[in-house]
């Protein structure tokens, strides 16, 4: 049976509405004009001018521009965004349907949103819901919405949305880089990660049974339009487990940001707007300021991997989902930070006490727990393994000082000392 069954709602191509605020007609004003016209190019007006909008309570959002030349695009940060998704895409899209690729989790909540706000600005939107969780990382749910995709005969001109997490963005984004050699793609992030991390970049894929994102292609998005509101409703769990990537930029590359998070992290924890705000929008600064001077993982982009080649070496040997990816990364950042401790002079006791401590007042855990039965022979067999290092060379990513990082290799006796703890 061919799954476009499974396209759950369909609105007709509606005309567009007045909406009360008045800020639909506005945003219809600056983004009817001109066919993609995205970050590289013409400049957009994103917010509705306040003086002509008395009505409007919302803030206009943040604009973190990714550049990538032509594939160029922005992600839009903010309070209240997903009512107007319609009116933002029509600022990179002249097509007239748009299939939605959501998560089903979001069935009640944010789908009807986005459907409507699409409906409002002219543009004919189906849904399509996957299961929620890594499982629909896989060819029978990518099959389903290509089977979606054929079925509802969406052509070139057409365009996905993915509303969801990192799993819904990875999805999507593969299923729109590989239907008809690729189509327009706007990323929805609803998850912490998501927004910080997985819709920033351009990857997209899907599992194979022997290996997590196996398959995929880089395909970049259009717009990514980040409502921070949907936050609310995410479990505080997956809240913490975000903010592991969160203080990963902050080590990475800067140390005012490091700082900001010392002082800040738990109201960014507690999604306080301001603070909450200003941790996306740097953290999505840092990355597409990495992605777009390494696009293709070919150098610079490695510097994300910090924390990571341990904590995926836990997440590995400990067998997925015995630890979140958030809780790994925190404890394989202390791990390799330790790494540089008495290498690198800039990296002092100081510095590795800060970050134990940030990570500590995230609410993640700063190592494994004591009952933990995770061996450090086991931790680097697993590391050797991963498909990012070849041939037994185990290339780590470590600190210089707050604020910068570089890759080197280590044999494993001398990682064994940090994995003990020593
Ligand atoms: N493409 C990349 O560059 C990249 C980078 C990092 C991670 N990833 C991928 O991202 C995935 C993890 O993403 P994730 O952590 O967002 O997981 P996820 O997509 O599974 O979402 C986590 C959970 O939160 C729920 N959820 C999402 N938004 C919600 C909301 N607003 N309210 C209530 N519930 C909500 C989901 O239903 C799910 O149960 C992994 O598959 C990973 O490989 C990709
Ligand atoms: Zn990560």
């Amino acid at each position: 049976m061919l799954s476009a069954a499974r396209v759950q709602t369909v609105f007709a191509k509606a005309a567009p509405v007045k909406e009360e605020s008045g800020n639909q007609g506005d945003f219809k004003g600056s983004a009817r004009q001109g066919k993609h016209c995205h970050a590289g190019g013409c400049r957009k007006l994103y917010s509705a001018n306040p003086s002509r909008n008395r009505s409007l309570t919302m803030t206009s959002p943040i604009v973190v521009p990714v550049s990538l030349g032509d594939r160029s695009y922005d992600i839009l940060i903010g309070g209240g965004l997903l009512p107007q998704t319609g009116a933002f895409i029509r600022n990179v899209f002249s097509g007239q349907r748009v299939l939605v690729i959501a998560d089903a989790n979001l069935r009640e909540v944010y789908a009807p949103k986005v459907l409507a706000a699409l409906a409002a600005a002219g543009i004919e939107a189906a849904v399509v819901f996957a299961p929620a969780g890594e499982e629909s990382k896989s060819v029978a749910e990518l099959s389903a919405l290509w089977d979606a995709l054929v079925g509802g005969r969406y052509g070139r001109d057409a365009a996905i949305v993915a509303l969801g997490g990192g799993v819904i963005g990875d999805l999507a984004g593969f299923a729109a880089a590989s239907y008809l050699r690729g189509i327009d793609f706007i990323q929805i992030p609803t998850s912490l990660l998501a927004m910080v991390d997985s819709s920033v970049g351009g990857k997209t894929g899907i599992n194979h049974p022997l290996g997590k994102n196996l398959l995929g292609a880089f395909w970049q998005p259009r717009l990514v339009l980040a409502d921070t509101d949907v936050l609310q409703t995410l479990p505080r769990s997956e809240r913490i487990s975000a903010l592991a990537e969160i203080i990963k930029y902050g080590v990475i590359a800067d140390a005012a940001f490091f700082a900001w998070l010392e002082a800040n992290i738990t109201s960014v924890r507690d999604l306080e707007p301001a603070a909450l705000a200003h941790a996306v929008k740097r953290s999505c600064e840092v990355k597409a300021f990495v992605v777009g001077n390494d696009e293709r993982e070919s150098g610079l982009r490695e510097i994300l991997n910090f924390g990571h080649t341990i904590g995926h070496a836990i997440e590995n040997a400990a067998g997925y989902g015995e630890f979140r990816h958030g809780e790994a990364i925190a404890i394989g950042m202390i791990a390799e930070a330790a790494l540089a401790l008495g290498r690198e002079p800039g990296w002092t006791a100081e510095s590795q006490a800060r970050l134990r401590a940030l990570i500590g007042r995230a609410g993640l855990p700063t190592a494994l727990p004591s009952d933990s039965t995770l061996t450090p022979a086991a931790l680097l067999d697993a590391a050797r393994s991963d498909k990012k290092n070849r041939a037994g060379a185990v290339r780590y990513v470590i600190p210089k000082r707050i604020g910068e990082v570089f890759t080197r290799k280590f044999s494993d006796a001398e990682v064994e000392p940090v994995l003990k703890g020593e």
